[in-house]
Parts: C-alpha cells; structure tokens; sequence
C-alpha cells in the first residue's frame, strides 16, 4: 500500500514496486488521476474520517509506505488535522496487521521545533515509533526530479522574471536527493524488519544561492539575483502567487531552508549527483509552473 501512488513520491516508490512484480494499492484523494505506471493500482479512498475503512482498505498490505503530509495550512486542512490524520493512517495500519511501515518524513523533523511543518512531522515520528509496527523512517531533503515543487519554479521565475530575490545571505546549506533515490531508499526499507531511521540525502552540498546560480545558469537565465529580507521575499512570492494562482512558498519553508535544516549530518544516501541531473534536464526545468494548489485543492 502506498499512500500518493498518483502523486510525487508515492508515484516512484509505486512504479518500483511495480517494476519488480509486487501487486500495489494506493489510497489517494486523486483516484481518477492519469498515471503512466506501467501496471494496475487498486486505489481506496484518503477518507480520515473512515477508521473502518481505512482498516479494511489496508488489510492484506504487507508494507504501508505512508507519504501523507500536507505542504501548508489551508482552510479546514492543518497541520495539526494532518497529524492526527497521520495517527489515524497509523491506527489502521496496525488493525489490519500490517507487517512494516515505511514513512517517510523530512530531515531534521522535531517536535521541539519551532516551525509548524518540522514540528508536525516530528509528532508524526513518534506516533511511528510507539506503535506496534515494525518500521523505518526515511527523511528526505529537498526531493529533486520530474514534476518537483522547488527547482522547477525556481527555474520558472529565472526564466521569466529579470530579477531572483535570495532570501538572506544565501550561504546556508541544501543538499537535494533525487526522487528515485529516495524510493529506492524507501522500498530497500521495506525488505526487513529492523527498526531505522535514515536521511536521504544526496552527495552535493550546495550554498542556496549557488544552487539558484546553477539552476540559472542551466535555464540560461540573466536574471539578477538580488538579496531580500525573509518579510521581502514573502511579499513578493505572493505576487508570483497571485498571477499563478498558487502558495509559491511559505514562510516556514524560508525559515527551515535559512535554519538549514535540508541537510545531514549523515552520509550521502542517494547517488544521483544534482549538477549531472540539472544538466540532462535543463531544456524541461521550469518550462511549465508546477502548482500545489493544482495539484491538492483544485
Ligand atoms: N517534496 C519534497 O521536496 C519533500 C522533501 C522532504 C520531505 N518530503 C516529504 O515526502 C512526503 C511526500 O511528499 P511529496 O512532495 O511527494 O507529496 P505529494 O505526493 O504531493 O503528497 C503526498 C500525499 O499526501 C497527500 N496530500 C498532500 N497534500 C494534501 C492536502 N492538502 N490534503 C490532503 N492530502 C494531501 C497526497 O494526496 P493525493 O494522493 O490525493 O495526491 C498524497 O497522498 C511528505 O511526507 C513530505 O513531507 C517531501
């Protein structure tokens, strides 16, 4: 079972399961989405509300690869109702005997923390660990790849607007791991029963304003790059928002980026080198504006 088969992540994790031969169901809130994953998904419904089905939706499941989360707050949606819809998807899975969890989760999440979206995946990482399941936590970075949120629309204001506002210095750190990688990361998590936690992330460092540098210099932008307060920039991203109708970014985005918290302290856990990849896909990269409100409440 993999929660978003039809979204980002979960589409990977599903297409490699797939690939090697394994009957995959998805529970989504997009049942109807058009998907090219090359075999039949049996799709539930994402009903929270629904205990009982839920349940019965995740019986027979061997392994749940849980990649529910919500990116902002947004009308009745919180991140406090994402939480404990999270204990819910919990709860189910552990009615129906699910052997493993596999949930995935960010870097550097806490429930010390002081950022809404950092602290809400770290409650949802100790409601994993005090449950019955077997599990592993992936924690992802910046996930990087085909129909990305960040690179590509930074590569879509580079190429369409004459000025790039950095929020801040710039120089704090972002080490983004390819999609692929990660589900790698993730289905190899599911093929024991040891409990771990690990951080998926790539080989490359890089400063935030040099990645917008090379992004830059892949789209062939001649944007300027200008430096902006955390406030500026908010004002501006909503401006963006305004003409495309979406939340460009938000503030605890900015402020987890600036804390630099999309880094590890660990080894690099996926191999795909950010450079190489922005070079191969450098004609596609911000070629269209990728929407999450398109994609979750339209
Ligand atoms: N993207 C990144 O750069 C990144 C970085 C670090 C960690 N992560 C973590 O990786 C996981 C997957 O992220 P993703 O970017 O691949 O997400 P995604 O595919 O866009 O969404 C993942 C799942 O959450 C559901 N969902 C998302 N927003 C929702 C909303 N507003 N209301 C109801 N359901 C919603 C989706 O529902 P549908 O099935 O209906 O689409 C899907 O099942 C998340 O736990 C995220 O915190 C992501």
């Amino acid at each position: 079972m993999v929660t978003g088969a039809f979204g980002y992540t979960g589409r990977y994790i599903a297409k490699r399961l797939l690939a090697a031969g394994a009957p995959v169901k998805t529970i989504t809130g997009h049942p109807d989405r058009a998907h090219t994953l090359g075999g039949n998904i049996e799709v539930a419904p994402l009903d929270f509300e629904d205990q009982d089905g839920l349940a019965r939706s995740l019986e027979g499941a061997d392994v749940l690869y849980n990649t529910y989360w919500v990116r902002f707050a947004r009308g009745t949606t919180t991140f406090d109702t994402a939480v404990s819809n999270s204990r819910a998807l919990i709860r189910a899975a552990e009615r129906a005997g699910v052997r493993r969890l596999v949930h995935i989760s960010i870097t550097n999440a806490s429930s010390e923390s002081g950022l809404p979206y950092f602290r809400g995946k770290g409650l949802v990482e100790e409601a994993v660990a005090t449950s019955d399941l077997s599990y592993a936590i992936i924690r992802p970075t910046v996930i990087f790849g085909p129909e990305d949120i960040l690179i590509n629309n930074i590569g879509w204001v580079l190429r369409r607007f004459p000025v790039f506002a950095v929020f801040g210095s710039g120089d704090y750190k972002v080490q983004p791991v390819f999609v692929e990688d990660v589900a790698e990361i993730a289905v190899a998590a599911a093929q024991h029963d040891a409990t771990e936690t690990i951080d998926a992330v790539g080989s490359e460092t890089f400063g935030y304003e040099q990645l917008v540098r090379l992004v830059a210099a892949a789209v062939n932008s001649r944007a300027r790059i200008a430096h902006v307060s955390p406030a500026v920039a908010m004002w501006l991203s909503r401006v963006v928002g305004y003409i495309v109708r979406d939340v460009v970014v938000t503030r605890d985005e900015i402020d987890g980026l600036m804390a630099g918290l999309l880094v590890s302290e660990g080894p690099a856990t996926g191999a795909t080198r950010f450079s190489e990849w922005l070079e191969q896909n450098a004609e596609s990269i911000g070629a269209r504006y990728t929407s999450e409100l398109s994609r979750h409440y339209r």
